[in-house]
């Protein structure tokens, strides 16, 4: 029987080239999104994924919201929290709101992602956590204060959900991708951005399909022994 998997923020970038990749391994896919109406509907429209809608950081709404993707298509046997934003701004310039958004949907949405799953996860002795974390979370960046900490955080948690899911047959894991060619990676200064590109030795942004790779291997039975660990793609950018 097919397992199925729940991509957060799973219709747009990379989280819909994770959504694409599982399917096409053969997972039943749901992916979530928070805002963009129209581009999820063009992405079921071209993919055949399911969509579902609902703000990660609100705790209650990501319970309703994991019930009724598990009514419609079975217990959620992978999850990947994947769902993240951006509030640059130099730390002098950083609001306590930009601070807080970020906060509450990179690191408190991992949380209300996970924590409605892991105990059908523990009951059937089978799960896969995978958190998309971030370069920046290794090493820091400039105007990123809020996001490092939350990616940073992600390594945490991945790390814990390991040591506390390993005996019932549950691996947490994190990928921390470099610049990725995405809406987000876009978005920087197009100065900015070519001064960060100058600075990866592989001369290049990521593809978003080079993440969903990683995140398919980690979810695979193949994988099984490899457990709060991190997988960097990054373009040789940083060790971390
Ligand atoms: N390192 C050192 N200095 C930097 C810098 C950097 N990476 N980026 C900007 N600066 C400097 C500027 O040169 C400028 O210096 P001067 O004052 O001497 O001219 C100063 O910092 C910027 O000051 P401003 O007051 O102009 O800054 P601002 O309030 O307009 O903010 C910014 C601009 C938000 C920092 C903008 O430069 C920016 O977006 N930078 C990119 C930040 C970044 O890399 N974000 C990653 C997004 S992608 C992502 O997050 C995905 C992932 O996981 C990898």
């Amino acid at each position: 029987m097919s397992r199925t998997a729940l991509v957060t923020g799973g219709s747009r970038g990379i989280g819909a080239a994770i959504s694409k990749a599982l399917k096409a391994q053969g997972y039943n896919v749901a992916a979530t999104y928070a805002g963009n109406d129209e581009a999820a509907a063009a992405f079921t429209e071209e993919t055949g994924i399911k969509t579902y809608k609902w703000d990660v950081a609100n705790y209650e709404s990501s319970k309703e919201g994991i019930a009724q993707v598990e009514a419609d298509l079975g217990p959620i046997d992978v999850v990947v929290a994947n769902a993240g934003i951006t509030r640059d701004a130099p730390f002098h310039k950083m609001s306590p709101e930009q601070w807080q958004q970020v906060v509450d949907t990179n690191l408190t949405g991992v949380f209300n992602t996970v924590h409605p799953i892991w105990p059908g996860m523990r009951e059937r002795k089978f799960g896969r956590v995978i958190v998309i974390s971030s370069v920046n979370g290794q090493k820091g960046q400039f105007a990123q204060v809020n996001y490092a900490a939350t990616k940073a955080g992600d390594i945490g948690i991945v790390r814990s959900l390991a040591q506390e899911g390993a005996r019932a047959g549950i691996t947490a894991n994190a990928v921390c991708p470099g610049y990725i060619g995405t809406d987000m990676v876009m978005a920087v200064p197009e100065k900015v951005r070519e001064s960060i590109i100058a600075q990866i030795p592989a001369g290049r942004l990521g593809e978003p399909e080079e993440i969903a790779r990683c995140v398919v291997f980690l979810a695979s039975d193949d994988a099984g022994f490899i457990n709060g660990s991190t997988i960097s793609a990054n373009g040789a950018q940083f060790f971390g």
